[in-house]
């Protein structure tokens, strides 16, 4: 098959792209002129230069295109701006041009941060409601919602993907930052009491899954919740990741109360100065429920996660270890 990667030199689109050639289909990727492009040179990839904020560069993109996986986003920033220009402008760009296309399939890869983190410890399903608490989350939702307006009203085949934190080697951002904290300090603070449920994927499993969607035709039209297949709690993350590391990671639990008044500061700066802190929600968000049922991807398409949490913190260990310690 012929496929359009957006987001191919981000971290899912880098290990997206190398196993679509694994699987021998022709991958074409979008990257923009500013694009660090050292991770797909030495894949027999067709780069294609253009930017989601430049309709007019996306003229040509999908000539003999088939499916396109669009990945390109923006997941991490200060401002909250930005997660609406680079989530939903971008996204309703991209569809404008595949609304008279022959592709067959449109794969939109969302998350689970668009909805409502459940007060109890049950597990989020594709019916569970959509309220998502954070300006990623609601740029994500308005984006899905684009994604099925076009499938609703222009025929777009499409298929969207929900996926949880997402985690392995080159990535870069909050989660490895979390692990690099815990390898040099050891110490973490937590609110309550750390037996919260919070999915993840390790990349591997993510990218099988993503794989079995674009595969599968019959999916079309529909949502799926992708993760590793076992919710992981909190407590449970971090007593793998503290034998993998070889030491003990002293966990200072904090009360709820405390979570509230972060919490609390978080949605000021949010709603009054637009500003996103990374920091107040991070610490907040890892005592939130955020488990993952996967089972509609796991029976419908066949579903299910080969690398468990120990292997996939073990990879994810060593190349942190590698490449920053
Ligand atoms: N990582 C996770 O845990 C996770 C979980 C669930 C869902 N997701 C979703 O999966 C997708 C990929 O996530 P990721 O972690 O791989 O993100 P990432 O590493 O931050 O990569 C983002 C990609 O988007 C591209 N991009 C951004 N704006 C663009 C634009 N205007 N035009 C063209 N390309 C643009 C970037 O290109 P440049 O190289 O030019 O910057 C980069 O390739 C996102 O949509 C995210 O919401 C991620």
């Amino acid at each position: 098959m012929n496929i359009l990667v957006t987001g191919a030199t981000g971290f899912i689109g880098r290990h997206l792209v190398k196993r679509l050639l694994e699987a021998r289909h022709s991958v074409r990727c979008l990257v923009r002129k500013a694009s660090n492009i050292n991770n797909l040179k030495n894949f027999r990839v067709d780069l294609y230069e253009g930017d989601l904020l430049q309709p007019k560069s996306l003229e040509g993109i999908l000539e003999g295109i088939d499916l396109v996986y669009h990945l390109a986003g923006i997941v991490s920033s200060r401002q909250t701006s930005k997660f609406y220009i680079g989530n939903v402008i971008a996204t309703k760009n991209l569809l404008e041009i595949c609304k008279n296309s022959k592709i067959k399939n449109f794969i939109y890869v969302s998350s689970i941060a668009v909805y409502q983190p459940p007060s109890s410890k049950t597990l989020l399903d594709e019916n569970s409601p959509c309220k998502p608490i954070t300006p990623y989350g609601k740029t994500k939702l308005e984006a899905e919602r684009l994604v099925l307006h076009y499938f609703h009203n222009y025929n777009l085949p499409i298929v969207i993907v929900r996926g949880s934190v997402v985690y392995g080697p080159f990535e870069t951002e909050v989660v490895t930052k979390f692990f690099l904290n815990l390898i040099k300090k050891k110490k973490i603070f937590v609110i309550g009491d750390g037996d919260n449920f919070r999915s993840l994927s390790y990349i591997d499993n993510f990218i099988d899954g993503l794989l079995l969607v674009g595969e599968h035709l019959e999916s079309i039209g529909r949502i799926y919740n992708l993760s590793d297949q076992k919710a992981y709690t909190l407590n449970e993350i971090l007593e793998t990741s503290s034998r993998i590391i070889g030491a003990k990671i002293k966990i200072v639990f904090l009360p709820n109360w405390l979570g509230n008044i972060f919490w609390l500061i978080y949605n000021i700066l949010e709603k009054l100065f637009r500003i996103f802190s990374i920091e107040l929600y991070s610490i907040k968000v890892l005592s939130m429920n955020l488990g993952c049922d996967v089972s509609k991807i796991a029976n419908e398409l066949g579903y299910s996660s080969q690398i468990d949490l120990k292997e996939g913190l073990r990879r994810t260990f060593e190349w942190i270890r590698d490449t920053y310690v």
